[in-house]
C-alpha cells in the first residue's frame, strides 16, 4: 500500500465547509477500517487549544500582526509535537482542519513582509508540509452567509470573522494563489456544490493522492 496521503489538510475561507468535509473524510476512512486522527488548528492539543482562545477571542486589534504569527506558530509547534507526529508514527492518517497554509494566507495578507516571517518561522519550528491539501474554494458572500447561519465556534469566536467582506475576498484570492504556488500537494475544490458532491470529490482526490497519482 502506498503511503502517499498520510497527512491531509483542509483549507479555505470561513464558512467554506472545510470542517464538515474533514469530518466526512475521517468517517469514510474509519468506516474502511483506517485509523484516523482528526484534528484542527489553531488547537489540536491541550496547550494549543489554550493558545487558540488567545487568538480567536477578543478585539480584532488585540495582537500585533507579528505577535499573532508567533502565537499561531507556537500553537502549531505544540500540536505537531503532541498530536500530529505521534499519530503519524502510529501509522494513522492525520486529517487537519487548517494548518500552515492558513497562516501563509491569513497572516500573509495582513501586511507586506509578513509572509517572509511566516516562512522563516515555519522552516525553523515546523518544517513539514501535508501530503495533500484540499482547498475548498467558494465565493466569500455565500461563505459568510453560511458561517453566520451556523455561528461557528459559538458567539465568542468572532475575532477573525469580524474583519469584513473585502478581507474575505483577499483571503480567497490568497488561497487560490497558494494552490498555484504548491501544485504538487494542493487541490482546489469548488465548494459551492452540495455537500455530498464535494465529499465525493474529496474522497476521489484522497484516493488519487494515496495511489501516488
Ligand atoms: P477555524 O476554527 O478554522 O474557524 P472557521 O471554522 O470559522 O473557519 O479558525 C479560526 C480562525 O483563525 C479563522 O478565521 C482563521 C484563523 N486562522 C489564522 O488566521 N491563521 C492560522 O494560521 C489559522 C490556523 C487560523
Amino acid at each position: 500500500m502506498s503511503l502517499g496521503a498520510r497527512f491531509v489538510t483542509f483549507e479555505g475561507i470561513d464558512g467554506s465547509g472545510k470542517s464538515s468535509q474533514a469530518r466526512l473524510l475521517a468517517a469514510a476512512l474509519r468506516e474502511a477500517g483506517r485509523e484516523v486522527c482528526l484534528t484542527r488548528e489553531p488547537g489540536g492539543s491541550p496547550g494549543a487549544e489554550e493558545i487558540r482562545r488567545l487568538l480567536v477571542e477578543g478585539a480584532g486589534d488585540r495582537w500585533s500582526a507579528e505577535t499573532e504569527v508567533l502565537l499561531f506558530t507556537a500553537a502549531r509547534r505544540d500540536h505537531l509535537e503532541r498530536t500530529i507526529r505521534p499519530a503519524l508514527a502510529r501509522g494513522a492518517v492525520v486529517i487537519c482542519d487548517r494548518f500552515a497554509d492558513s497562516t501563509r494566507v491569513y497572516q500573509g495578507v495582513a501586511g507586506a513582509g509578513l509572509r517572509a516571517l511566516v516562512d522563516e518561522l515555519h522552516a525553523r519550528f515546523i518544517g513539514i508540509e501535508p501530503d495533500l491539501t484540499l482547498i475548498l474554494d467558494m465565493d466569500p458572500a455565500s461563505a459568510l452567509a453560511r458561517s453566520a447561519a451556523r455561528q461557528a465556534g459559538g458567539p465568542r469566536e468572532v475575532r477573525f470573522e469580524s474583519l469584513g467582506s473585502d478581507h474575505h475576498v483577499r483571503l480567497r484570492a490568497g488561497f487560490r494563489a497558494l494552490a498555484a504556488e504548491f501544485p504538487a500537494r494542493c487541490r482546489l475544490i469548488d465548494a459551492t456544490r452540495p455537500e455530498v458532491e464535494v465529499a465525493a470529490e474529496v474522497a476521489r482526490l484522497f484516493a488519487l493522492a494515496e495511489a501516488g497519482a
